[in-house]
């Protein structure tokens, strides 16, 4: 299976500190938010990886992350010119995808709770076509929400409707087959201008091809969509990290968990960092 960081967008909402920056490299307390997305994809063993995002952006992903052998993975990059919608991401992400699965994650979602990683390997092998994620909010209006019925099946999709039917927001993480590929070419822009990822999950849906999935209560799904938003997600981490001396998305350390970097090689990237506290967090994991 192959992973998609969608990390575009111009991020109008938290202007100004988004003009000269993108978003998703924002620090969440101690590490660049698209951290957050990309220790999901580590978690569920992906380590084939495509990031998307603006030309003027792209040059930053690739100084932050290079070509990913620091961590046993392979970052593939792709310019979005435009902030199309979502599934722009299968038609950029075509030769890249192949033959494959994909999952896509958001660049600017944070994901944190017990069972993760059991929940996304229940999402792969369970996939027959897509699948998606339901998590109740206050207000599911600013989201995609999901109804569905008592068995977890999917009755409606909705993109940020007035009215929600159901208070279950649809997060960005979504697990696909190949045929996502086609599906988005087939997609019409919405009124936003954008072809939305709700329509390839509606197209999903009218094949019976789509499963939801929820996350149970107390798992945390954080909206970094505003600067309260952000500060509240960096106390959460921290708040989390000085309690259980656990990080949260420390992409070394899931990667040395999944196998993908040995003991020695952890060792080495805690001694490049260990005049902070991740580096010392690091070497503490080689002990
Ligand atoms: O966060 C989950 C929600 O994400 C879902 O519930 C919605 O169904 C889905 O449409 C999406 O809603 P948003 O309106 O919040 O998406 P937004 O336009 O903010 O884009 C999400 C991220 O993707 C953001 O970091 C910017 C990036 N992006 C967005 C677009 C439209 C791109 O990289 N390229 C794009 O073309």
């Amino acid at each position: 299976m192959k992973g998609i960081i969608l990390a575009g967008g111009k991020g109008t909402r938290l202007y100004p500190m988004t003009k000269s920056i993108s978003k998703q490299l924002l620090p969440i307390y101690d590490k660049p938010l698209i951290y957050y997305p990309l220790s999901v994809l580590l978690l569920a063993s992906i380590n084939d990886i495509l990031i998307i995002s603006t030309p003027e952006d792209l040059p930053l992903y690739k100084k932050l992350l290079g070509d990913g052998s620091r961590i046993g993975v392979n970052f593939t990059y792709k310019i979005q010119e435009k902030p199309r919608g979502l599934a722009d991401a299968f038609i950029i992400g075509e030769d890249f995808i192949g033959k494959d699965s994909v999952c896509l994650v958001l660049g600017d979602n944070v994901f944190y709770g017990t069972n993760m990683t059991s929940i996304l390997r229940s999402a792969i092998n369970s996939n027959v076509g897509a699948t998606i994620f339901g998590y109740p909010v206050k207000d599911p209006s600013a989201f995609g929400v999901v109804e569905f019925d008592k068995y977890n099946n999917v009755i409606s999709l909705e993109e940020k409707p007035e009215k929600p039917k159901s208070n279950y927001a649809v997060p960005g993480l979504y697990f696909y087959d190949n045929e996502v590929i086609e599906i988005a070419k087939s997609i019409k822009p919405s009124k936003r201008g954008e072809i939305e990822i709700t329509e390839v999950n509606k197209a999903y849906l009218k094949k019976n091809k789509l499963k939801v999935q929820l996350f149970a209560r107390g798992f945390a799904w954080l909206d970094t969509g505003t600067p309260k938003g952000m500060l509240q997600a960096a106390e959460f981490v921290e708040t989390v990290q000085e309690r259980q001396g656990f990080y949260l998305s420390c992409i070394e350390e899931i990667a040395w968990r999944r196998g993908f970097i040995s003991t020695e090689k952890l060792k080495e990237i805690g001694e490049e960092l260990k005049m902070t506290e991740y580096g010392k967090y690091i070497l503490s994991l080689c002990d």
